[in-house]
């Protein structure tokens, strides 16, 4: 991991119960992409940046009987959490493992490598899939979904969701990480060495419920991260976490996420 890259996001519980939100949101979604890129029973696959593993474990449901999922993520408290899940669900087909994504590298392991929002987060996302790819079988499957921040919008205008969508990214760049890297990774999986991948692009839009509030804890989330990389003022960030708050809890507005390409490719 390069020095200068830290992740943006506070993680242990909090952020848990942040990503369980963003699990719930997405699993359909995830779920037509990892059926349209051939998970099957018996498959053994990996999780890369899987936190709290809640796709960890609804892959191990999909790839039993006889299928295995390794999650790994650097959030030890995560995934002490996933392992616990894992058992209270009864999926004995699943383990966690503490490692840096920038560190791992298991060649030909794998029949599926899943990732979902960790390149942006990365400071060189193609070493990365550069490895992802060498992970898999011949046969087997690089799967990956991330975000695109420019796809982020509300209606009508709110200062809290401008300062949100402006800070995160700001803090994310400053962080290491790139908030545009959705549209970048097609190229990034031909630099990689990935021959052209399957393309798929998908926008959640909110006008209630749970995942209309994710962009407010977003930005609170990212609070020590806004904060230590000066991209805001305390007292700017709490009028915008108050401002935002009240436009998600009103019925009239709206919210729609980030733009999320998904791209798979057979090795
Ligand atoms: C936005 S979350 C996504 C979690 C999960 N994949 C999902 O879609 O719900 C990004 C995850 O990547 C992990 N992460 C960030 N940088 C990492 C690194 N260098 N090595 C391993 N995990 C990392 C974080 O701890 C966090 O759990």
């Amino acid at each position: 991991m390069p020095s200068e890259e830290h992740y943006v996001l506070r993680g242990g519980k909090e952020g848990y119960d942040r990503l369980m939100v963003l699990a719930r949101e997405r699993w359909s979604d995830t779920r037509n992409l990892l059926q349209r890129a051939g998970l099957v029973p018996g498959m053994r696959c990996l999780d890369l940046g899987c936190d709290g593993g809640a796709v960890s474990l609804e892959i191990a449901r999909l790839v039993a009987p006889g299928g295995t999922v390794t999650g790994i993520d650097m959030d030890g408290t995560s995934l002490e959490l996933a392992r616990r899940a894992a058992i209270e669900h009864g999926l004995p087909n699943v383990e966690f493992r503490k490692f840096n994504a920038n560190d791992w590298n298991e060649p030909e392991t794998y029949d599926v490598i899943y990732t979902r929002f960790l390149l942006h987060h990365l400071g060189e996302p193609v070493d990365t899939l550069r490895r992802m790819w060498a992970g898999v079988r011949p046969g087997g499957v690089v799967v990956v979904e991330d975000a695109d921040f420019g796809g982020w919008c509300s209606d009508p205008p709110n200062d809290g969701f401008d300062f949100f969508v402006r800070t995160y990214a700001e803090a994310l760049r400053k962080s290491g990480g790139d908030p545009n890297t959705g549209r970048s990774l097609r190229r990034y999986f031909l630099q990689g060495g990935i021959p052209e991948p399957e393309l798929a692009l998908v926008q959640p839009v909110h006008t209630g419920g749970e995942g209309k509030k994710l962009a407010w804890s977003t930005l609170e989330g990212s609070r020590e991260a806004i904060l230590s990389n000066g991209v805001a003022s305390r007292e700017e960030l709490d009028a915008a976490l108050e401002s935002l708050r009240l436009f998600t809890e009103d019925p009239r507005t709206l919210i729609s996420g980030p733009r999320i390409f998904q791209l798979w490719a057979r090795r």
